[in-house]
């Protein structure tokens, strides 16, 4: 079976959230594992970043909280990407907190609480001071408060948070939505709501000054050990990078110089030269890049270079006068700090970010649990 692993170290997960949390110890620390948990495991990711101190779990998808509360009873969990079909009274029955970002939610919310005398549900309100993507805008939001307010006093509802979401375009854009965020608590404030949580920094903003960072932070792709900007090392902001990607060497061949390597012969071998084909490609979640310039990986301690169009199940690297033995354990992203290839350097070279290529590791490659 050809050989494909993402040996993930939730060790460097709990180190990761220990440290995050260490940088605001003031602050409770939600460790984000939506997307099963960056794609290194949703249940995996959970225990470890409870092990390293996380005092909340979130989620995007209601289904993926079910999942991780079968395996974890106690957490408390957020679940912030509702979907008008989704099933509240089992939520709440879960003990999951939704994060409403809709009047429908609250209509919906209240619907359900009616339904079932005695049934009191605490919830978080997620605010757009910004973005443009969910949460109550600027028209829904008196609204949204002057109907939580009075669920309130019916005695079925606790407003327990409000968040927001910065678009990380700059310093001054951020502190613009901040200020946005504060006006939109003191409204809260003014309709009656007592929010015990406040919560606004993301892993940007956790590692990054912000002018305030209220008493919660969320934090995803941080506590896998990556950085937030893809340009940064995972190093620079002292985080540990929990994955490692390898495949297997499947063969080695000698080929002529000029002989073209894989599709569209976007490389020409300089001179003769043995190549090495590595099964891993862009089914299993690699970018295809075309031309990779600067992509290397890492086999018996040792840096190859990638040639050609990375395809389906496979790409080639060039061993030049190497013989590496067939089966070989390949590198392909790792620990920087122990001379291996950098998951970022795969996104950059694929002009995207580290979080897309981490969310879409595929389902043939295995998850290994270190
Ligand atoms: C609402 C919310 N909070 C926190 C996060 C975590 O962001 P990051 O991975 O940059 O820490 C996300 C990620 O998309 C999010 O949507």
């Amino acid at each position: 079976m050809t050989k494909r692993v993402a040996e993930v170290s939730l060790d460097a997960i709990s180190a990761n959230v220990r440290y995050l949390k260490s940088l605001n110890s003031d602050s409770s620390f939600l460790a984000v594992v939506k997307a099963g948990g960056y794609g290194l495991g949703v249940t995996q990711a959970a225990t470890a970043a409870i092990a390293g101190g996380a005092d909340w779990l979130g989620t995007f998808d209601l289904a993926e909280a079910f999942k991780i509360r079968a395996a974890l009873p106690e957490p408390p969990i957020l679940a912030w990407g509702l979907s008008e079909s989704d099933d509240f009274a089992l939520a709440l029955s879960q003990k999951i907190t939704l994060a409403l970002s809709d009047l429908r939610h609250l209509e919906l919310l209240e619907k359900t609480l009616l339904a079932t005398s005695g049934s009191h549900a605490s919830v978080h309100l997620k605010m757009d001071s910004g973005l443009s993507r969910n949460g109550f805008d600027a028209t829904s939001r008196a609204t949204a408060f002057q109907e939580a307010a009075r669920m309130e006093r019916a005695g079925i509802l606790k407003v327990q948070g409000i968040f927001t979401h910065l678009s990380n375009t700059s310093v001054d854009e951020n502190e613009a939505q901040v200020q946005v965020f504060q006006q939109i608590v003191e409204e809260a404030k003014a309709a009656g709501l007592k929010p015990e949580f406040l919560h606004v920094a993301a892993s940007e903003t956790i590692l990054m000054p912000l002018s305030a960072k209220f008493n919660m932070v969320r934090s995803g792709i941080a506590i896998y050990g990556y950085s937030p900007i893809t340009a940064s090392s995972s190093h620079a902001f002292g985080l540990k990078p929990a994955l490692k990607l390898t495949a297997e060497l499947l063969g080695t061949r000698e080929v002529k110089a000029g002989a073209g390597v894989s599709y569209g012969f976007r490389f020409r071998a300089k001179e003769d030269t043995r190549l090495g084909l590595v099964g891993c490609g862009y089914a299993d979640g690699l970018p295809r890049i075309r031309r990779p310039e600067k992509l290397w990986v890492s086999i018996v301690g040792k840096r190859y270079p990638v040639v050609g169009t990375v395809a389906m199940d496979q790409f080639v690297v060039e061993l030049g006068t190497d013989s590496p033995a067939i089966g070989s354990e390949v590198i392909i992203y790792g620990d920087p700090e122990r001379g291996e290839p950098s998951l970022e350097d795969w996104a950059i070279e694929a002009d995207t970010i580290n979080y897309e290529l981490l969310t879409r590791l595929g389902s043939r490659v295995e998850r290994k649990y270190v």
